[in-house]
């Protein structure tokens, strides 16, 4: 018998052993960040900490060059973006790029050998100029985000010719006929953080207009159009948030109001911004890359890989731990200014269009007085 206990509890131990690595190990440690007594407060292990330490060091930056001299658009031949730079900026921009995006194969990921550096022959060239006025449009646009620590290519690809983290529209898994899936109550995704929640939760709130709001205005269910399946969606994008970011949900809310933005910490307005920052990098920049891309760069349902809060935050509160890169390259914080003739002729069109509304709202005026005349001498 009491052997049997013996082997029992040895049994026991080491399950609970094998079940404890799946864990952080103890220390926990905890620091209050709201009011006392709301339980407001950011636990984590020093442990994972010193590895997100370890996950996001910087590269070394190339050394500054003279903003004088030529500009790349008086010597270079195709260059929409850069153009307003001088050689010196763009040839080093251009060194940095290759380091952050494709260290291995270098300037021919995106230029053939042997051709012209002007040619647009390879779609990751094509990709790239578009990335190049994503990242200075974030940097110009989106500072209630972004400010402080900006952006640049590194941010997200961090040596990778496609950043780690990034997300398709989701493809519902098979189930009986006449029973529709939605999505839901599938385990083992890493798209819901391994919650059995819906496993595309991007597509309505990073893609689409959806508004993550569950709860209702009145303390009975009247009026109240949200649905079961829309709150299970919004969890599990808070899910993404969470997870994303290495945080718990108190770093944003007050658990005891989620919905309330009066209790909740000022993160969370920095969060919405993040959301509709993410909606713009997705369909005015990286949609519209589609056609272009091979097939092996789609996801199942043909669409292009998307950015979503992991995509730059790769499990740190702050991507890079608030490591501001943008101030070596400041040539990627804001878009090329308008070239100047191009304004004149904009302006000159505007003008154009002025007089001719003009005359044409005089003629009109006219022809409406003669029209008033006419009538006024039949009612006579
Ligand atoms: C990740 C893609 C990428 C890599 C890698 C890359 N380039 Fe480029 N390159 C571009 C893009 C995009 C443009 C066009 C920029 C614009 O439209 O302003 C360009 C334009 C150029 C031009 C101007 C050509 C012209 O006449 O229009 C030169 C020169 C050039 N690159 C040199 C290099 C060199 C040298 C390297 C390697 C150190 C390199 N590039 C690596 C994407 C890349
Ligand atoms: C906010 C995150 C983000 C930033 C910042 C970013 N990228 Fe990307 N990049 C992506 C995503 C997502 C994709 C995949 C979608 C696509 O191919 O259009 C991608 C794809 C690419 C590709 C295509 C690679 C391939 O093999 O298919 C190139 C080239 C590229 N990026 C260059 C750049 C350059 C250069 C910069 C900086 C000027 C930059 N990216 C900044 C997210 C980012
Ligand atoms: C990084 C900040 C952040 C984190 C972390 C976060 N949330 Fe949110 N949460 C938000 C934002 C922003 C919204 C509003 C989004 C919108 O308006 O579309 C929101 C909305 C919600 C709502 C809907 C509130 C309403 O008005 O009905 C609930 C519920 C919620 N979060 C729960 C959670 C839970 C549970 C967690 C942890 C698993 C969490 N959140 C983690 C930022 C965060
Ligand atoms: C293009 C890259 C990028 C993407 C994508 C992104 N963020 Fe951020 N985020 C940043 C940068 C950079 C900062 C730091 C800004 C600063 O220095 O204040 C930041 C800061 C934050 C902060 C403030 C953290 C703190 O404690 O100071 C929150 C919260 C946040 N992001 C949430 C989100 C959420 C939620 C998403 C997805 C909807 C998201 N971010 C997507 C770049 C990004």
């Amino acid at each position: 018998m009491k052997i049997l206990n013996m082997q029992l509890f040895a049994g026991t131990a080491l399950l609970s052993a094998l079940l404890l690595t799946g864990c952080d190990l103890p220390p926990q440690e905890t620091v209050q960040r709201g009011y006392r007594g709301t339980g407001m407060e950011a636990v984590y292990s020093p442990e994972v900490l010193q590895e997100v330490v370890a996950a996001n060091q910087v590269p070394a930056a190339i050394p500054a060059v003279s903003s004088e001299g030529p500009k790349a658009g008086d010597i270079y031949k195709n260059v929409e973006a850069l153009g307003h730079l001088s050689v010196g900026e763009f040839t080093r921009l251009m060194a940095a790029i290759t380091q952050w995006v494709s260290p291995e194969q270098g300037c021919n990921y995106c230029h053939v050998a042997g051709e012209g550096f002007e040619q647009d022959t390879l779609y990751t060239k094509k990709v790239a100029r578009v990335m190049i006025l994503m990242t200075q449009n974030a940097n110009e646009n989106w500072g209630a985000h972004v400010g402080g620590a900006g952006v640049t290519c590194y941010t997200c690809h961090r040596g990778n010719n496609v950043p780690e983290q990034v997300w398709t529209i989701g493809v519902p898994p098979r189930h009986a006929e006449g029973h529709n899936h939605l999505m839901q109550n599938v385990a083992h995704q890493e798209s819901s953080v391994y919650t059995s929640l819906s496993i595309d939760p991007f597509t309505p709130y990073l893609l689409e207009d959806g508004v993550a709001r569950a709860q209702g205005g009145t303390a009975l269910p009247t009026g109240h159009t949200e649905s079961i399946r829309s709150t299970e969606h919004i969890y599990s994008l808070m899910m993404h948030y969470s997870d994303a970011l290495g945080v718990n949900c108190t770093h944003c809310h007050n658990s005891r109001a989620f919905g309330s933005w009066e209790q909740s910490n000022s993160e969370r307005v920095k969060a919405w911004h993040g959301q509709q920052m993410v909606k713009s990098m997705n369909n005015d920049y990286i949609n519209p890359t589609n056609d272009w891309l091979p097939e092996y760069r789609q996801g199942p349902m043909g669409d292009a890989q998307k950015v979503n809060c992991a995509t730059c935050h790769q499990g740190a509160y702050q991507p890079l731990l608030g490591a501001n890169m943008l101030a070596d390259y400041p040539n990627l914080g804001s878009l090329a200014p308008a070239p100047i003739d191009l304004i004149e002729e904009a302006a000159d069109a505007i003008e154009g269009a002025v007089e001719k509304a003009v005359e044409a709202i005089e003629g009109g005026m006219e022809s409406a007085s003669l029209d008033q005349a006419e009538s006024a001498g039949e009612a006579h």
